[in-house]
């Protein structure tokens, strides 16, 4: 759990940024609707939360800087019995005074009033430049004459590259979750008959754990589906004899993991699935025994594009030699993406990979970012060798920066072959 008085330190920090003579507003998440009258579970801004810890929408956080000294006002939806019949209880101005480590608690209603307020005199607007335009609009209404607007997502998100103890207890516990979800899907594929099935169960051990939600959409793809890389309906029948490549993690208490197994269907791989396989384990391994603190992330980038294209040359998926084919980018055909991501209070975390200044951010303590090397090979390329055809692996685990080097946060979840076979046949 996060403290008020962390969440006071994270105020305290951005405050003391901003601009003299300078107004900063937040808002809380817009909730959205799925199809009529039906709304998408709510959930909080990041920015707003990691800022505030409110879990409410109608809701909003303001900093208000004169020469030097700041306050900071938190605006809460008001307690009314007919929407809280509807809508569930809301905490109300009372008691967010009591309980949040803030200058002042207002009610929602009264925010154009009370900003209109606060800006005058002031010189410098901040706002999230991701914000509604509606929202946007409100907010230039009543600063025409500011000298400048300034985004201030960019200094939150900055801060969110530093993960603090607790954050990390908090994506460890998200992890401790996911571990229980993958081990138990390594346990009943065979069992299966749909996607969707282990998709069921997977995010069945998220709740009954307390993740209440998964931190994105589960991947379960069988056989060439795992070829797809955003691949989501997860709508295709378990094949004995080949591969789900299952790329699934809860959100805890608004803390994400983000985790990939690839395991066999039946709990034995074949021998060119092992083969592709063991050479992307390898790669894996190697690029996150590289982590430690001021290596750059493209370093990272550059030496899985490396290890993966001279394994494809190793296993006859790409011919020639690997500097060239480097060059020609021939290796992107079947490994396109990235290495890894930050990740957070977002799976792929809202945080910058490049200075202001344009040149990239070294890695430093309290980092977290995924190691997610991955060989996509379809089943109607027939320039791969017809044994490796409808292979998609991708192997991704969730690594933190330390003084000393790195801690991988998911080492627990297993994937050694061996394990994985283990997992698989400990429940005939
Ligand atoms: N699960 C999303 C990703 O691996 O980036
Ligand atoms: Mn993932
Ligand atoms: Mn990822």
């Amino acid at each position: 759990m996060i403290s008020e008085k962390e969440y006071r330190k994270r105020r305290t920090r951005l405050g003391r940024k901003l601009k003299p003579f300078s107004v900063a507003v937040l808002f809380s998440a817009t909730p959205k609707t799925r199809s009529n009258d039906t709304e998408y579970p709510y959930r909080q801004d990041s920015n707003f939360y990691y800022m505030s810890g409110f879990k409410e929408d109608n809701s909003a956080l303001v900093f208000v800087k004169g020469a030097k000294n700041f306050h900071t006002f938190l605006f809460v939806a008001k307690k009314d019995k007919t929407q809280e019949l509807w809508h569930g209880k809301r905490l109300g101005k009372a008691k967010a005074k009591e309980h949040f480590m803030v200058d002042d608690v207002f009610e929602f209603d009264e925010f154009n009033a009370k900003f209109k307020e606060f800006v005058t005199d002031k010189h410098h607007v901040y706002y999230d430049f991701k914000l509604d335009y509606s929202k946007v609009k409100v907010l230039k209404r009543y600063t025409k004459d500011i000298l400048s607007y300034e985004n201030l997502a960019t200094y939150i998100e900055r801060m969110r590259l530093i993960k603090s103890k607790n954050e990390i207890k908090l994506i460890k516990k998200a992890l401790s979750i996911t571990k229980k979800a993958h081990h138990k899907a390594m346990k009943i594929s065979a069992k299966l008959q749909y996607e969707y099935q282990l998709q069921a169960n997977i995010e069945y051990i998220f709740k009954k754990n307390g993740a209440y939600s998964d931190a994105y959409t589960s991947i379960v793809a069988c056989g060439n589906s795992a070829n797809t890389l955003h691949y989501i309906n997860n709508d295709k029948k378990l094949v004995q004899g080949e591969l789900i490549l299952i790329d699934a993690g809860c959100e805890y208490d608004y803390y994400a993991s983000d985790i990939t197994r690839t395991i066999p269907v039946s709990g034995e791989y074949t021998k060119a699935q092992e083969e592709v396989y063991e050479m992307v384990l390898t790669v894996q391994k190697k690029i996150i025994s590289m982590i430690q603190p001021n290596i750059l992330r493209s370093s990272l980038q550059k030496k899985s594009e490396e290890l993966l294209c001279q394994g494809m040359i190793d296993l006859g998926i790409l011919q020639g030699e690997c500097k060239v084919l480097l060059k020609e980018k021939a290796h992107k055909k079947y490994y396109p993406h990235g290495i890894g991501h930050w990740m957070g209070l977002d799976v792929h975390d809202e945080c910058p990979y490049k200075k202001l200044n344009g040149k990239e951010i070294p890695l430093h303590p309290g980092m977290v970012m995924t190691i997610e090397p991955g060989i996509y090979l379809d089943e109607e390329d027939d320039n791969i060798p017809k044994k490796y055809r409808g292979i998609g692996i991708r192997i991704e685990d969730d690594i933190l920066v330390t003084k000393n080097g790195h801690e991988n946060l998911s080492c627990k979840i297993v994937k050694e072959i061996q394990d994985i076979t283990r997992k698989s046949n400990s429940n005939r």
